[in-house]
């Protein structure tokens, strides 16, 4: 069986782990989540990183961070992982779901002004499979109203838009370390934050609404409690497994890319006889290579498809229902939004076997087997 994904290990995570022992330091903040936070403050040019246990308590930081009151709304794509809505209903705002784009998929930057209320508080997008939204429109928009952007880039680490990182527009972003994404520990995330206003706060938030992190760096003399929080800290464990990982993140990029490559050559001809829909990187797009997905003429083909691919021992998976149509979504109002695309993405949609050490061969069969279908 070729598996949707394998988790991929660089091969120092172990030596890295058992280090993080050695040092006594398992807990949050260590040694390790010190390296990993920097690097990536380092790689992606950020003011500052914040690792967290993941990507959805990420974006729970977030929304704390922008103190919503009742009735508060936040803007964001109905196609997208539940956690970019659930983390701001966590804590209070009132999701209003914006349709996507058709080539790319992303939040459609044209349809957000008429969504636009006197109580928006934020527009939150996805780079999703890791290509950049429209971000000058969309900042434009958030200037004009006085918004804040928050980017879900879960999909997009190391993806830049006109030659800027991905995660370094918004006044926040979040990342995830998922087992399933380009660099994992498994279960991780980082809020990124572009804003250096918010940063005590964050850290607040993150270290169960303590000052702990100023007490450590010797700026208070005892810590206590002062705001909302939970506990969001990265232990040093899963920190040592991220950092071997960042540490190699240029050639596992380049395998992304390999392997991107490859089903794009190997399926564009199959592709356009059988009027499937590869996808589309704009120019000003260098895309994060995190997944291949077709778009299957309808919900009836994908559905042959994907069993036909089980059976030839290929595992394809699609993803997402919209938000606006699921229980959660109607009971918060998303019945009246008005997302075709999103509905008609959400059944034609499948991505295809895609892991870091992905072998040529496995390339082969899976090329093979969809262009027999
Ligand atoms: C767009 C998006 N946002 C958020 C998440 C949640 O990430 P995590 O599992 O790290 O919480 C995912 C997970 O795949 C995702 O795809």
């Amino acid at each position: 069986m070729i598996t949707f994904n394998r988790p991929y290990c660089v091969g120092t995570e172990a030596e890295l782990i058992a280090t993080a022992f050695a040092n006594k330091s398992i807990s949050g903040d260590g040694p390790f989540g010190k390296k990993a936070q920097t690097q990536l403050e380092e790689q992606l040019g950020v003011e500052k990183v914040l690792l967290t246990t993941s990507c959805t308590h990420a974006l729970e930081m977030a929304a704390i961070l922008l103190d919503l009151q009742p009735g508060d709304e936040i803007i964001v794509p109905s196609y997208t992982f539940v956690s970019t809505a659930l983390a701001f209903v966590m804590h209070g705002a009132k999701p209003v779901f914006a349709d996507i784009r058709p080539d790319t998929l992303n939040i459609d930057e044209t349809k957000l002004e008429p969504l636009v209320t006197h109580r928006t508080r934020a527009i939150v997008v996805v780079h999703y499979a890791g290509i950049g939204c429209e971000m000058d429109t969309i900042m434009g928009i958030a200037k004009q109203h006085s918004l804040i952007v928050i980017e879900d880039n879960a999909h997009g680490l190391y993806g830049k838009y006109k030659e800027k990182y991905l995660g370094t527009f918004g006044t926040l972003a979040t990342q995830s370390f998922h087992e399933t994404k380009n660099i994992t520990c498994g279960e991780g995330g980082a809020l990124l934050i572009n804003e250096p206003s918010y940063s005590e706060r964050a850290e607040i938030i993150r270290e169960k609404g303590t000052n702990r992190s100023l007490f450590f760096r010797g700026e208070v003399d005892k810590y206590t409690w002062v705001d909302k929080g939970s506990s969001y800290v990265l232990s040093d464990i899963l920190a040592a497994f991220l950092h071997a990982q960042l540490n190699e993140a240029d050639k596992i990029q380049i395998k992304r890319k390999a392997i991107w490559n490859y089903y794009y050559e190997h399926l564009k001809d199959w592709a356009i006889a059988n009027d499937v829909r590869l996808p589309i990187i704009p120019e000003h797009c260098e895309q994060a290579y995190h997944m291949f997905y077709l778009l299957m003429p309808s919900l009836e083909i994908r559905t042959h498809f994907i069993k036909y691919l089980k059976e030839n021992e290929i595992s394809a998976v699609f993803h997402y229902l919209p938000l606006h149509k699921s229980d959660m979504g109607r009971k918060l109002g998303g019945e009246q939004s008005h997302c075709p695309v999103t509905e008609n993405v959400s059944e034609r949609l499948v991505r295809l076997p895609f892991f870091n050490d992905m072998a040529e061969e496995e390339l082969t069969i899976v090329t093979k087997i969809v262009n027999h279908f």
